[in-house]
């Protein structure tokens, strides 16, 4: 299968990367992109060979194209959105983080390119015409997410569906108090007591807005009702995800922790193969499982994500913007990691909601957010 990777020099895109050379022969990888890691991305480049790669910078194409000529080096949004237009992929993973995933994925659905998503900021801020537009292509989406990749193996028929359950671990601050969150370092923060990710959702999960964004995510995935999605905090993360049916039966799906099996699932879906970390599962093993409510005073971002998400329109735009620039000023040590969710509520407070807006509207929306708080934090 011909596959491109859009952020392969992240946590996502290593461990496809790994997939892909664990089966040998089964993918030919077209492109892959990075941002501003050039050194990974030229090794990379040099173990799987592709046609085409792009980076953020134009400085950074030149280099890369003054050491390989014959590869094709493109730069910057438009590098991403032609790499995501190529036909000859049959798939692409999108692994970009943050907004950077939207156009890119737009770019394959346009092209009729199956998509393997990632990038969960894509379906906050603009799910309806992603999933409108894959549907009028008949383009899949197949989710990453280890939960909505869960819900994906659990779900049959979506009339008699219950409720979906999202699992979530709790992140490092589950059994801390909210004045030990208020205090939390960013290096305290970026512990993730399961995960090992980038940067930016491990910050989301510490917070639990990367937990909102999932259950906006499984809206737009599953086409369900807020009403109809639980988060159950389960710190063991075997069970990732369910489905509870009208007759009170629920399917769970489950495995260790690990990222390389619904990366794999999604890149090679409606089959499976022995993948990297194929072991024989062990309840025994496995030991006790956990679960319990989310609490919400502790990790109000969860509590804004379904707010946004039930209200819509533009509220997920600025609500997932609001807390990606938070994050980024979290990590650079310009605010505490309460002040993310003070931010983003603060953000959507001030928001005149659009519903039902267009992809320039929700474009607009973002780059509004983004500004005025970059303004803003430098006044203070
Ligand atoms: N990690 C996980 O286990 C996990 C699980 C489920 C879902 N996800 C979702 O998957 C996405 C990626 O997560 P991750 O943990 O893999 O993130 P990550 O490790 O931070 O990687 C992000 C990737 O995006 C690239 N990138 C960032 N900004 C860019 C820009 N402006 N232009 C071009 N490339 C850019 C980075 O390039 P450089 O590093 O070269 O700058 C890198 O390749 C996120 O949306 C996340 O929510 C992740």
């Amino acid at each position: 299968m011909k596959i491109s990777i859009i952020g392969s020099t992240g946590s996502i895109g290593r461990q496809a990367i790994e997939v892909v050379q664990k089966m040998q022969g089964f993918f030919e990888i077209i492109s892959l992109t990075g941002g501003d890691n050039i050194d990974l991305l030229r090794e990379q480049i040099k173990l799987v060979a592709p046609k085409n790669v792009c980076v953020k910078s134009e400085e950074n194409a030149l280099k890369l194209q003054k050491e390989f000529p014959k590869l094709n080096v493109v730069f910057g949004e438009q590098g991403l959105v032609d790499i995501a237009s190529d036909k000859t992929n049959e798939r692409i993973l999108v692994s970009v983080s943050g907004k950077t995933g939207l156009k890119p994925t737009l770019a394959a659905i346009e092209n009729n390119i199956d998509v393997a998503l990632a990038n969960k900021e894509t379906l906050v801020m603009a799910g309806d015409i992603v999933m409108a537009r894959a549907k009028e292509k008949g383009v899949k989406i197949l989710p990453v997410d280890s939960e909505h990749g869960a819900i994906h193996q659990c779900l049959s028929n979506r009339e008699e569906v219950e409720k979906l359950i999202i699992t979530a671990s709790g992140g490092p601050f589950r059994t801390k108090t909210i004045e030990d969150i208020k205090n939390a370092s960013v290096e305290e923060t970026l512990h993730h007591p399961r995960w090992n990710m980038g940067k930016k959702i491990t910050i989301d999960s510490a917070t639990l807005m990367n937990k909102g964004l999932e259950v906006i995510e499984a809206h737009h995935l599953f086409s369900m009702p807020y009403e109809k999605i639980q988060v159950v905090v389960h710190p063991q993360s075997i069970v990732h995800s369910a489905v509870e049916y009208i007759d009170g039966s629920v399917i769970a799906q489950l495995g260790f922790p690990s990222m390389h099996i619904p990366i794999q699932y999604t890149l090679t879906y409606p089959h499976r193969f022995e993948g990297i970390e194929t072991r024989s599962f062990d309840f025994v093993k496995a030991g006790r499982l956990d679960f319990e409510e989310p609490d919400m005073e502790k990790f109000p971002c969860l509590k804004l994500a379904f707010e946004a998400g039930k209200q819509g329109g533009t509220l997920p735009v600025v609500m997932n913007a609001a807390n990606e620039e938070a994050v980024y000023m979290f990590l650079n040590g310009r605010i505490s990691l309460w002040e993310i969710y003070e931010i983003t509520a603060k953000m959507m407070e001030q928001h005149k909601n659009i519903l039902n807006p267009t992809l320039d509207e929700i474009l607009e929306t973002d780059m509004m957010v983004r500004k005025s708080l970059v303004g803003s934090v430098c006044k203070n």
